[in-house]
């Protein structure tokens, strides 16, 4: 996989199989091409050569919409929507109030979020409410919600 035209790969001669329920960990050094793997199972990037197998089908023929709804991921660099507490954890509004309460809880997020006002307390300009941490974990819990058999 590569960026753009022009550029070197980012991932290349990458081989590997996990099988059901297997926790994943993948290590390197910064630079190394970890989170271009992530884009890779995303299909936010396409792949020049080689094959991805998910749920036994080619990654190239399953619709976009189920790969990346099927996997959960917590970005490197903490990403909230302005708006509410509410509108980041659920932005499709598919889940009851006491799985929102509950993941918050979970996630060590209850107080911070019920000192601002709770769900519906606005996160301020792209999460500037909360500190970067906090930031992180509400990523955390919008993954958890998702119960994404694939997560990262
Ligand atoms: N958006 C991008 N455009 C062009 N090149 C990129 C882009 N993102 C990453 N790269 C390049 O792809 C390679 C792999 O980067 P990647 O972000 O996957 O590393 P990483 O293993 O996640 O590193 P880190 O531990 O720092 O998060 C690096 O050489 C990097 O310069
Ligand atoms: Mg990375």
């Amino acid at each position: 996989m590569r960026y753009r035209e022009g550029l070197q790969d980012a991932l290349h001669d990458v081989e590997c199989q996990t099988h059901p329920g297997e926790k994943i960990g993948i290590v390197g050094r910064t630079g190394s091409g970890k989170s271009s793997l992530f884009l890779v199972l995303c299909r936010i990037v396409e792949i020049q050569k080689g094959s991805i197998t998910l749920y036994n089908t080619n990654l190239q023929h399953i619709d976009l919409k189920d790969i990346r709804s099927r996997l959960a991921i917590i970005p490197q660099d903490p990403f909230l929507f302005s708006g509410t507490v509410r509108e980041n954890l659920d932005p499709t509004s598919s889940h009851i109030d006491s799985d929102l309460n509950n993941v918050l809880e979970r996630c060590h997020l209850k107080v911070p979020v019920d000192r601002l006002g709770g769900l519906e307390a606005d996160v301020g300009e792209r999460g500037r409410n909360f500190s970067v941490g906090q930031r992180q974990l509400v990523c955390l819990a919008r993954a958890l919600l998702t119960r994404a058999k694939v997560s990262n």
